[in-house]
C-alpha cells in the first residue's frame, strides 16, 4: 500500500530532508510515484522512485513541517499529476492511503460547488471535500484571529480541525491521511479508517506515519492511531479525538526494533507478515462489491458488461501460483455459471495454435501484472478474437492496461517472492466473478444470497486459524527430516495441493509434489514409504470419504499422513498421524481457508531451516523474461 510519513518540529531539521529519509524507509512497500510538500515551497512529485523525487527537489526547497508520500495506483495511473500530495485548490494539502468508495458522488457534488480537478484520484477529492468545509466553517471564525492561535489548545474548535472533522464525517471508505494547512504551518492533522496510522512522539517534534520504520530513526516512541479517530499534532504534543469529536487517552508505545523490523511490522519475514494480512487482503478484494440487492459491482468490467452476458467459453491464462487461483475458477464457473472453462499455463498457451471461437474470454490472472508469459497468452488471444479480462493487483502494470478490462486485487504490494495474500484474493476475485456471470446466467436468488454470506465470513474465519499457528509449526518441525513431499486434494481443493507443493519446493528446496487424489494410483503411490510424507486436504465436503479412502491407501504403504480437516471432525486424527483443522464453508470457497495452513507449513518448514524465505534462490519476483 501506500507509504505516508510527515513531519513537525522546532528543532531547525531541514523538513525536505527528514521526509524523503523517511520515504526511503517506506520503500519496501512498494511505489510507483512519489511527492512532498511544504508550506514555505509547495509540492514537488514525480512518478518513479524516492531518488528521482530527490532529483527533482530544487537546491532552494525548504520547510519546518511538511507531508510526503509514496503511491501505489488504486485510482488513476501513475503519473506526475496523480502522485500525492494533492491540494484542494486553496491552502489544504493532503496524502492519503485506502480507497475512498463514494468519491464520485463528492466530486459531483463539489465540481457543482465549483470545484475544479486535476487528476483521476479519490484523494484529491477529499483534499477538495477538506477545502469546501474549510469554506463552510470559516465565516464563523473572526478573519482577524484566523492562523494566529495554536489551536491544539482550542480542541477541535480551531478552523482546520473542523474542517477536517466535517469532510472525514461524509466519507466512506478506507483511509489512512496527514493533512496541512498552509495558514498554520507547525500543525498536522492525521485520521485512520481501515489503513494503518502510527504517531512519532520526539522531543521538540511529532511525525505521522504508515508504519513505525521512518519514525525510528528519530524517535522509539510511537502511538498506534485506532479507526476512527484523528489525531493533531504541532512539535511540541499530540491530541487524539474519535470522529464523534470525544478525546482519546492512548499510552505511548516504545518500539524496541530495528527498522528493518519495523517495516516487517515486527514479523521476522515478510511472507508470514503477508500471510497475517490475508483477512485483510480478502476483505479489501470484497469491499464495495457484494451489494445488498444481490448483485456484484465490479466497475472495472461495465464496460464489457454485454460481451460478458454473451460469453460462451473462458480460458484462463496464468502462471504459478496465479495459475493454480485460476483452476480453482474453473470448478467455480462450470459449477455457478455453467460456462465451460479451460485453464492454460501461460508459457504454453502463447505458443499453441489455440482455438478461439466467438463468444470466448480470456481471462488472465496475475500479482505483478507484468508477468511476460501471461501478457504475451493474453496478447495471443486478442490477437484471435477474444474478450480479454485481467485479474490484476498492481494499478496500471502491463496486463491492467492491455486487457479489455479488468478487476484489481487491491490488496498492497506484496513483497516476499512466494505469493500468498494475493492468491486469496484472487480466489476472493474469481469467485465476485463467477457470482456475477452466475447472475448473468440465472443464478438463483437463494444460491447468490448463500454464497455472498459465506464470503463475507472468509475473513473472520482465516482470522480464527491465524490465531493459533502453533499446530502448524509443532509439524514443521516434526516433519523436517522429509526430502519429499505429496501433497493431495480433489475437487475445489486438487489446485490447492498444487499450490501447497509450489510453496513447500520454492521455500525450502525439497521435492514437493501436487496429485489429484484419485491420480494417486496411477504413478504416484509407489514412490510413498516411510520417509515420504503425504499432506491430504480432506475437508467434510462432497468427496470427503473418497479422500479419507485415500488416506488410508497411503497409511497402508506406511506412508505418514498429514490431514486438513474441518472443525469437529473426529475420524481424521484416527486414521491419519496427525491433523490440523480449518472452519467449514462452502465447498467452493474452502481454498480460501485450506491454503492459509499449507502456506504457514511451507513458511515455519523453511525458515526452521534458516533459509531466506522472503528471497528463495533462483526467484525472482516478477518474472519479466521468458
Ligand atoms: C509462487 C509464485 C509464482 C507466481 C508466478 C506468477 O509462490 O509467487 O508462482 O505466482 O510467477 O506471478 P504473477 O502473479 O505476478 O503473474
Amino acid at each position: 500500500m501506500c507509504g505516508i510519513f510527515a513531519y513537525t518540529g522546532t528543532k531547525g531539521k531541514d523538513a525536505s530532508k527528514v521526509l524523503l529519509d523517511g520515504l526511503l524507509a517506506l520503500e519496501y512497500r512498494g511505489y510507483d510515484s512519489a511527492g512532498i510538500y511544504t508550506p514555505e515551497s509547495g509540492a514537488v512529485k514525480t512518478p518513479g522512485a524516492v531518488r528521482e523525487l530527490r532529483k527533482k527537489i530544487p537546491a532552494d526547497f525548504k520547510g519546518k513541517s511538511g507531508i510526503a508520500h509514496l503511491r501505489w495506483a488504486t485510482h488513476g495511473e501513475p503519473t506526475e499529476v496523480n502522485a500525492h500530495p494533492h491540494s484542494g485548490g486553496g491552502d489544504i494539502w493532503l496524502v492519503h492511503n485506502g480507497i475512498i468508495e463514494n468519491f464520485q458522488e463528492l466530486k459531483d457534488m463539489l465540481m457543482e460547488k465549483g470545484h475544479e480537478f486535476k487528476s483521476g484520484t479519490d484523494t484529491e477529492v477529499l483534499a477538495h471535500l477538506v477545502e469546501e468545509k474549510m469554506n463552510e466553517v470559516r465565516p464563523s471564525f473572526a478573519k482577524a484571529s484566523e492562523g494566529k492561535k495554536s489551536s491544539v489548545d482550542q480542541g477541535l474548535d480551531g478552523l482546520f480541525e473542523r474542517a477536517v472533522l466535517a469532510a472525514l464525517q461524509e466519507v466512506h471508505g478506507t483511509y489512512g491521511l496527514a493533512v496541512q494547512y498552509k495558514k498554520e504551518p507547525s500543525k498536522l492533522i492525521a485520521a485512520r479508517m481501515g489503513s494503518p496510522i502510527v504517531l512519532g512522539i520526539g522531543d521538540g517534534e511529532h511525525f505521522i506515519a504508515s508504519d513505525p520504520s521512518p519514525i525510528v530513526p528519530h524517535s522509539k516512541k510511537v502511538v498506534f492511531l485506532e479507526d476512527g479517530e484523528m489525531a493533531v499534532i504541532t512539535p511540541e504534543m499530540h491530541t487524539i479525538y474519535k470522529l464523534d469529536s470525544t478525546q482519546v487517552g492512548r499510552e505511548i508505545t516504545e518500539i524496541d526494533w530495528s527498522a528493518e523490523e519495523a517495516q516487517k511490522g515486527g514479523y521476522e519475514h515478510f511472507m508470514l507478515k503477508e500471510i497475517m494480512e490475508e483477512p485483510d487482503a480478502v476483505r479489501n478484494s470484497l469491499r464495495g462489491r457484494l451489494l445488498e440487492d444481490g448483485s456484484v459491482r465490479l466497475k472495472g468490467l461495465e464496460s464489457v458488461e454485454d460481451k460478458l452476458k454473451n460469453v460462451k467459453r473462458i480460458i484462463i491464462v496464468a502462471c504459478g501460483t496465479a495459475f493454480y487461483a485460476g483452476q480453482v475458477a474453473e470448478y467455480m464457473f462450470e459449477e455457478y455459471a455453467g460456462i465451460p472453462v479451460s485453464v492454460e499455463i501461460a508459457s504454453e498457451f502463447r505458443y499453441k495454435k489455440p482455438v478461439i471461437e466467438s463468444g470466448t474470454l480470456v481471462i488472465a490472472i496475475s500479482q505483478s501484472g507484468e508477468t511476460l508469459d501471461t501478457l504475451e497468452a493474453m496478447r495471443e488471444g486478442k490477437r484471435r478474437g477474444a474478450l480479454t479480462i485481467g485479474i490484476v493487483n498492481t494499478v496500471g502494470s502491463t496486463i491492467a492496461r492491455e486487457t479489455d478490462a479488468g478487476i484489481y486485487n487491491h490488496v498492497g504490494p506484496e513483497i516476499s517472492v512466494a505469493s500468498t495474500k494475493a492468491f486469496v484474493s484472487q480466489l476472493a476475485v474469481l469467485a465476485l466473478l463467477a457470482m456475477h456471470m452466475g447472475r448473468q446466467r440465472g443464478m438463483k436468488d437463494e444460491t447468490f444470497a448463500s454464497i455472498a454470506k459465506e464470503l463475507k465470513l472468509i475473513p473472520e474465519k482465516m482470522e480464527k486459524i491465524l490465531a493459533s499457528t502453533g499446530a502448524v509449526k509443532a509439524l514443521a518441525k516434526k516433519y523436517a527430516y522429509a526430502r519429499d513431499f505429496l501433497y493431495i486434494g480433489r475437487t475445489y481443493n486438487f489446485p490447492v495441493a498444487y499450490e501447497g507443493a509450489i510453496k513447500l519446493k520454492e521455500l525450502s528446496y525439497i521435492h514437493a509434489e501436487g496429485c489429484g487424489a484419485g491420480e494417486m494410483k496411477h504413478g504416484p503411490i509407489a514412490m510413498i514409504d516411510r520417509q515420504f510424507p503425504t499432506f491430504a486436504i480432506a475437508l467434510k465436503d462432497s468427496v470427503y470419504e473418497k479422500m479419507c479412502s485415500n488416506i488410508q491407501e497411503i497409511r497402508a504403504r506406511k506412508g505418514p499422513v498429514i490431514a486438513l480437516g474441518t472443525d469437529g471432525d473426529s475420524l481424521l486424527a484416527k486414521i491419519a498421524d496427525d491433523a490440523l483443522y480449518v472452519p467449514k464453508t462452502l465447498d467452493m470457497l474452502s481454498p480460501l481457508l485450506s491454503v492459509v495452513p499449507l502456506q504457514l507449513f511451507a513458511y515455519y518448514f523453511a525458515a526452521a531451516k534458516g533459509y531466506n524465505v522472503d528471497r528463495p534462490r533462483n526467484l525472482a519476483k516478477s518474472v519479466t523474461v521468458e
